[in-house]
């Protein structure tokens, strides 16, 4: 069982992706971490992230096996690193060295501990059309830019971090204008992908639309 979930950034996707993993007892990837792992490797070599040669050189490095260690770094969360994944993300080269990687998991799933589960729930913004155009479920999570920066906002301030509401707006309608218009594998709901629009909806609300729209069609 594949359930893929899709989105712009700061939807919601990560975290219903996260419960619905836990509810079903399936494995869970986040595959922005893998953009958002090249991305910070080019930007280690201070290059720039738009530039094919680095950031082809570094998704080309990705060890299978080692894939949970280098997903754990903390530094892939800050607001630069996603700006830089957003951008080596463009580049269609990146984007092939990555596809087998999430392919295996999606057919192989398996826990932290290397133990393998009998379904996987991956995140991202292509997975419903290209990565796992087969998957069983699929949503698209969506919310305006306006909630989605409010929310980034209230994260980072929670996070006793100091944040402009303006900045985050900006770059979160720069990152969904570079994600939907790209020519490889632009950010599109599936023509099969439940729409869940978050924005009037907290975390357990939105979980609890999911497993409705799960029960009534799947199970
Ligand atoms: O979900 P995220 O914010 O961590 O993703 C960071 C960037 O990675 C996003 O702006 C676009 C890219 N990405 C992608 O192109 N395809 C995916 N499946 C996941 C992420």
């Amino acid at each position: 069982m594949i359930i893929a979930i899709d989105g712009p950034a700061a939807a919601g996707k990560g975290t219903l992706a996260q419960n619905l993993a836990k509810h079903f007892k399936y494995a869970f990837l986040d595959t922005g971490r893998l953009y958002r792992a090249v991305g910070f490797a080019v930007l280690e070599q201070n290059q720039d992230p738009s530039d094919p040669y680095y950031a082809i050189t570094c998704a080309k490095k990705f060890d299978p096996k080692n894939i949970n260690s280098i997903l754990k770094n903390p530094l892939l969360r800050e607001e630069a690193t996603g700006n830089a994944a957003s951008k080596v993300a463009v580049i269609p080269e990146v984007r092939a060295a990555l596809l087998d990687l999430q392919r295996d998991f999606a057919e192989h799933p398996f826990f932290e501990d290397g133990t393998s589960a009998k379904g996987a729930v991956l995140d991202g913004r292509d997975i419903g059309t290209v990565v796992c155009p087969n998957a069983e479920i699929k949503f698209f999570v969506t919310a305006s830019a306006e909630v989605r920066a409010n929310r980034r906002f209230k994260e980072l301030n929670d996070a006793g971090k100091i944040a402009s509401y303006e900045k985050i707006l900006q770059d979160i309608k720069e990152r969904d204008f570079r994600d939907s218009n790209r020519s490889s594998a632009p950010l599109k709901p599936a023509e099969d992908a439940y729409i869940l629009d978050t924005s009037n909806l907290n975390a357990t609300q939105a979980f609890q639309k999911a497993l409705d729209l799960i029960s009534q069609n799947h199970l």
